[in-house]
């Protein structure tokens, strides 16, 4: 068996360096290949990563790609009459040219508004009904542009609040719409386009108290018939949580609604979660040897639990490419340099990809 695996992982390294070096015939295996009876493996990417060597990684690796910014409120309507479609047109056929499938994101969320949304010309909130009117002149636009390119949109995300007494974020959108802004929004998507698969995407999804308001908040909804399809698990996890039981009682709980479950933002911190602060100076920030051990048993156990369930999930997306960039370089600790992902800053192959690509 160890022999197999050797061989196996030699192979690998020469199909991936045979790949770099003829990167037109991209016949070398990727996660996309060893996932393939299970789900669709997708990853996060930006303008900046089509064009460098994380394409290289997306083209051999990836199924499906997710606009990491560009898709959002503020980047993409930065103005009420003027959309910005360039990064995201790139991205369409990016993802053409390579047979990738595109994952939306996102429709709504309080986050990365652009500055007119919630205001008229004299900087006052506006009304609910101008609000919503704009809300659906957005997703309209979008939406419909993308209709042919499109399969899946999170059309609402993070409108959940973190505190326990406390069922709704207090957004902008919540403030002025109340709480059926999350149902217009999905009714609004549903119009737009009736084949997309619509999702209602969040983080601390495995945390009880929080997903018990999501999983209430998603029943509520198919109860009354709102076109929602499948709940999206961001997985902004980390090297000490959570355990496969915790994630298992996740999946086994959402499948109770009989909807779609996707994990949308998959990356493994290196780090103990924190409060937002800035890195100290004395403070270093090296891959460690126990972080490096930790992190090849947490994406072990991950992906053990998704294997375990390829029936319930359809989509595993990871979030950013490659250590080379991931936002958590910025967040919670800014400056700090984080490693949560499978290939390396040099965009070659962790042992943890091993692990997650060698599961016999
Ligand atoms: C959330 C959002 C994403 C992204 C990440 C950080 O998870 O859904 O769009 O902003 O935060 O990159």
């Amino acid at each position: 068996m160890k022999k197999i695996k050797t061989c196996l992982i030699g192979f690998c390294i020469l199909t991936i360096g045979c790949h770099s070096r003829n990167q037109n015939t991209n016949t070398a295996l990727g996660l996309k290949d060893y996932y393939k009876e299970f789900f669709t493996m997708g990853v996060a990417v930006s303008p900046r990563s089509l064009k460098d060597s994380s394409k290289f990684i997306t083209e051999q690796h990836f199924r499906s790609v997710t606009a990491e910014n560009i898709m959002k409120m503020g980047p993409i309507h930065p103005k009420e009459d003027s959309f910005s479609w360039r990064y995201a047109d790139e991205l369409i056929d990016f993802a053409k040219e390579r047979n990738l499938k595109v994952r939306g994101h996102a429709l709504c969320w309080h986050n990365q508004t652009p500055e007119w949304f919630f205001v008229d010309d004299e900087g006052k909130d506006v009304s609910r009904e101008v609000l919503l009117s704009r809300l659906e002149t957005h997703i309209t636009e979008v939406v419909t542009r993308y209709k042919d390119d499109v399969y899946a949109w999170d059309v609402v995300n993070e409108a959940i609040s973190d505190d326990e007494n406390e069922f709704y974020r207090n957004s902008k959108f919540y403030q002025i719409i109340g709480e059926d802004f999350i149902p217009k929004a999905f009714e609004y998507a549903r119009n737009a386009d009736p084949e997309a698969i619509l999702f209602y995407n969040d983080y601390s999804v495995v945390n009880p108290i929080k997903r018990k308001k999501i999983y209430e908040l998603i029943r509520k909804m198919k109860t009354n018939g709102v076109p929602i399809d499948g709940i999206g698990i961001q997985a902004h996890w980390s090297i000490y949580q959570p355990t496969a039981t915790i994630i298992q009682e996740t999946i086994d709980q959402f499948e109770n609604l009989n909807i779609d479950i996707q994990i949308t933002e998959l990356d493994v911190s290196v780090y103990e979660n924190s409060p937002r602060r800035e890195k100290r100076e004395d403070e270093i920030d090296d891959f460690t040897d126990q972080m490096r051990k930790m992190q090849i048993e947490k994406y072990d156990t991950i992906f053990q639990v998704f294997r375990k369930n390829k029936d319930k999930i359809s989509g595993v997306t990871f979030w950013n490419v490659s250590d080379k960039y991931s936002w958590l370089d910025n967040f919670p600790v800014k400056g700090r340099k984080n490693y949560p992902l499978l290939f390396d800053e040099k965009f070659q192959p962790k042992e943890a990809y091993y692990k997650v690509i060698f599961f016999n």
